[in-house]
């Protein structure tokens, strides 16, 4: 560290060592099939917009796809019924998000589960957002799972993908009380709250190359 006047700033050795563990910026595409609210909490974070090279949804009238047109980010609608199989289908998308720039995936309420067809050619370069603390309630009814088995907290976790689903290794988890009274809506609607905070946050530490997989632990430079 070198003392300039009463404030410290990094001398030159120290950036050169941090620039060496840190990868380079990646830019990333973002996967939505629902209304994007999440998408749209990176939009807004100024660190993260530029990073994103494209906007991929399975449904065509996706508010995401919307979202991603008023920003001014190119977008891609590939069909899942216009594809056969899984296979097939993540080899198109894999191919559409390489020709997009992206060297990262995003995932934000997409709905279909990604094949090591796809997987493969982002290894440790697909993040996901799921509304419970992972390993509890895995799946598409997370919060009804979760208030049906009468927890008293639940939350957020943000991890990256592999093959099983809701399941690769954690880089952030965010609790949330659940409330005497909530339903699935309320409850989600608080548990959004906290992914708006939490996954730009994330996301900003991906596309910094900041975060390290080290077997099931997520190292954050
Ligand atoms: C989020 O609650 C996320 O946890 C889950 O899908 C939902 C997407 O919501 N994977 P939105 O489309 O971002 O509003």
């Amino acid at each position: 560290m070198v003392e300039a006047g009463r404030r410290f700033v990094l001398g030159p050795a120290l950036h050169c060592r941090r620039a060496q563990l840190r990868r380079p910026d990646i830019d990333i595409a973002v996967l939505a099939s629902g209304s994007g609210t999440n998408l749209q909490a990176l939009i807004d974070t100024p660190a993260v917009r530029p990073h994103i090279a494209l906007v991929a949804s399975d449904q065509p009238g996706a508010g995401s796809l919307t979202r991603a047109e008023a920003a001014g980010i190119p977008t891609l609608v590939l069909r899942w019924g216009e594809f056969d199989g899984r296979d097939p289908y993540c080899a198109a998308l894999a191919d559409a998000v390489e020709e997009s720039g992206a060297k990262g995936v995003v995932l934000a309420g997409f709905m279909r589960i990604l094949s090591p067809v796809f997987l493969d050619r982002f290894p440790d370069r697909v993040l996901n957002i799921h509304p419970s603390l992972l390993p509890a309630f895995p799946g598409s009814r997370a919060v009804q799972s979760a208030l049906e088995h009468g927890v008293r907290t639940t939350g957020l976790t943000i991890h990256f993908v592999d093959e099983e689903v809701d399941h690769g290794p954690i880089v952030d988890q965010v609790v949330v009380p659940v409330e005497p009274g909530d339903t699935v809506e309320s409850l989600h609607a608080r548990i959004q709250v906290e992914e708006h905070r939490a996954y730009p946050r994330v996301v900003e530490a991906f596309v910094n190359g900041r975060l390290v997989v080290e077997g099931r632990t997520v190292r954050w430079l």
